[in-house]
This record gives structure tokens, sequence and C-alpha cells, in this order.
């Protein structure tokens, strides 16, 4: 169960006509995103595609012992963060995943070659353009290691490729040494591909992706909150609130923030506008930028991600270490607010599967109608495009 707080901390910042004039708007924008021919996500996948990530997901799991995934962005982000979430800090037992593609840093690139020389791996290649400079570096150098080991007719059992229906090189790559290969749908953008092969399938080996399929359209329930939500951002961001704090009090879920940045970053930060999202994870960060949000300039507003239970077993003065978490969070955000911070509430009862699947689904949809509120695509990345083609042209002359 995940609850939402939007008014507690938040009402007296708000200048109630913008609010309840954005608030009257939501019809048109519900309709402005159903008339956007990037909407694939919102609808069921296909359950034929769905069988196939399955079994492709148990063939992994028998033959090797540790899959590459090879991405970057919109193309990464979902399922790192959501296998972030679920990875024990110490000993993890799962099935290994290991990502590569989302850096030029030579030494990770160094050191993941000499680790995987010695395993028995195959690689899931996801890219939607197949031109991502990061990803397809990574890839060949990957590629190569294979190639040196074993046969093209072993290769087509080790590679997998996650891309465009019809164009890019790797779509050709499939088609011409026969690759195992799934579809990045047309209608869906990197950011909001989470219900795609490109994320499914590194998660299905170690998930039940029926139970993470469910959970996010449990998100669909959530529309009306999706848009208050985007709402009160909008209405703080008249406000001079220009900057959010996506602050959480469980290790685990950093990776998840990064998800959440780039999610609305890319989707409303365009045209001169837009909400920088930042993130603090707490009671580390109390101890460095807490001292400005508390204190400095009043530009931020902060959305907290509680989780309400989670493990018990140790105690400190009677009182269990999440209890006294808990209890940390709260009281921050009373102090965060008398510093004349507003803070939005999200609380999720646990962190499982199904809850953050559906968190996923209800940030997608909020960011789609923030991006409206400001006027601008959720769904282009116009400003992506212009760093990569001046990349583009350094790296020709
Ligand atoms: O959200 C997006 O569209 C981007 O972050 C892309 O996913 C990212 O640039 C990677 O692109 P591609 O999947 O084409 O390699």
């Amino acid at each position: 169960m995940i609850k939402f707080d939007f008014s507690t901390y938040v009402d007296v910042f708000l200048d109630k006509k913008k609010y309840d004039d954005y608030m009257s708007k939501k019809e048109m924008i519900i309709e402005k995103l159903n008339y956007s021919d990037m909407t694939g996500w919102i609808e069921k996948p296909n359950p034929e595609v769905i069988n196939e990530i399955k079994n492709t997901a148990e063939y992994i799991k028998k033959n090797y012992e540790t899959l590459v995934v090879i991405g970057t962005g919109g193309s990464f982000l979902s399922s790192y963060s959501f296998n972030k979430i679920f990875t024990k800090y110490f000993n993890d037992d799962k099935f290994e995943v290991i990502y590569a593609g989302t850096s030029l840093s030579s030494r990770y690139l160094d050191e993941l070659l000499i680790y995987l020389n010695n395993k028995n791996f195959c690689i899931n290649v996801v890219s939607k353009s197949g031109t991502t400079l990061e990803t397809m570096i990574a890839y060949k150098l990957i590629k190569d290691l294979l190639k040196r080991k074993y046969s093209q007719e072993e290769l087509k059992k080790r590679i997998i490729i996650t891309t465009d229906k019809e164009k890019g090189i790797l779509r050709e790559e499939a088609n011409t040494y026969g690759y195992k290969s799934f579809i990045v749908p047309d209608d869906i953008g990197g950011r909001y591909s989470f219900i795609t092969p490109s994320h499914l399938l590194p998660l299905a080996v170690n998930y039940d992706i029926d139970e993470i399929i469910a959970g996010y359209y449990h998100g669909k329930r959530l529309i009306d909150y999706a848009y208050q939500y985007a709402v009160t951002r909008r209405t703080l961001f008249d406000k001079k609130r220009y900057v959010e704090n996506i602050c959480i009090y469980e290790d685990s879920l950093s990776a998840f923030t990064e998800w959440i940045k780039q999610l609305f970053g890319e989707s409303e930060g365009k045209n001169g506008t837009g909400i920088l999202p930042m993130a603090t994870t707490n009671t580390r960060d109390l101890h460095s930028l807490g001292q400005f949000i508390q204190d400095g300039n009043e530009i931020i507003f902060e959305t907290f991600i509680k989780v309400e239970k989670s493990s018990n077993y140790i105690n400190y003065n009677n009182r269990s270490i999440h209890e006294i978490n808990n209890i940390v969070e709260d009281s921050v955000i009373k102090a965060h607010f008398i510093g004349h911070n507003p803070c939005l509430e999200i609380k999720i009862e646990s962190l499982t599967p199904y809850n953050i699947a559906t968190l996923m689904y209800f940030f997608q949809l909020s960011a789609a109608f923030s991006a409206y509120l400001f006027d601008v695509n959720p769904f282009d990345q116009p400003g992506v495009d212009i760093y990569k083609k001046e990349v583009k042209q350094s790296l020709e002359r």
C-alpha cells in the first residue's frame, strides 16, 4: 500500500488560486496524454513477449553464471534501480547481473573485462537507437572478449539484443547474425520503458515479472494522486521553488532516486523551464546538505519517500532501529517545514517488487502530467540530442 500527503506540510506555501487553476486543467491534460503517440507504457505488454522474456531468463539462468546488461540512461536506470532495492547489502545470493555502458571510465571497463574473462556469461545489449556511444563501446569490448573465446555459433546463444523493431545498427546485427532479439516499441521512450523487454528481461532472471507487471498497472488507480503531485510541484515552482529534493531514509533506494531524477529532469527540463530534481540519502546527508535545506536559499521543496515497515530485529534503547529512522524522518520534516520548506510525503508500507512497480507507474504518469503543466513535451530530449551530436562531431574530427 502507498499513501500520499501533499498538503499537511505544503498548503501554507501554495497560491490556492493558481493551484485550483492547474487542477481545473486535469481533463484537458489527460486528453493531451491520451492523444500522444508515446504512451505505449500505459498499455499492458503483449503476453507472448512476456512468455518469451520468461523463457529467455530461464535459459540464461540454466546456462550461465552472469548476465551483463549493457545500456545507459532510460535503457539502464529502471532495471538497475529496481534491482538495487532488493539486492542485499552484503553477500547477495541472487543470479549475478552486472551493468556496463553507463560511463567511459577506462578503469571500470578494464576491471570488468578482467572479471568477465573467467566467467561463464552472456550479454543483453539494450539501446533503442543503437547509436549511443557508451553503450556501443562497452558492447564492442565485451563482444570482442566473447569472440576471442567462442565460435560464431556460440555467440548466437550468448548475445541478446533489445532495440528498435526495424532501425539501427543493432537491429541489422541481430538480423545478420541471427542473435536473439527483443523490441523496444516505437511508442515508448527510454525513461518510460520500465514495462518493456529493456528492463523486464534483466529483471526476469531474479524476479517474478508477473508480480512486477501487476504492481505496475496497479499504479493506474493512482491517477488522481499523480495529477495532484504534478499540480503541487507546478504551484510551488510559481513560488520560486525551483529545486525538488527527493529524500530517502533507506540507502537501497538511492539508485531509485537517480531514476526519478532522470525521469523528471529529462521530461520537464526544457525550453528554459522545469524543476531541477536532486536527491539526498538520509540520515547521511542531514550532516551535509541538511544545513542548506534547513537554513539556506529558499528555492527548494522536498518529497520524502518513507518506508513504513522494515526489518525490526535490532533494537536500541527499547526502540527498533527502523522506528528510530522513522522518528528521525518525521522530525526532519517538521524541522524543515519550520525552516520554510514545503514537504511532500509518499509513504510505502514496505519495500516489495509490487509496491516499487506501482510507484514507477505513478512517477511516470506524474512526470508526463508535470511536463504538460509546464507546456513542454514529456517524451523528447532535445538537450540530450544536442550534446550527443556535439560529441559525434568531435570524435569524427
Ligand atoms: O530516456 C531516454 O530517452 C534517454 O535517457 C535514452 O534512454 C538514453 O539516451 C539511451 O538511449 P538508447 O536507448 O537509444 O541507447
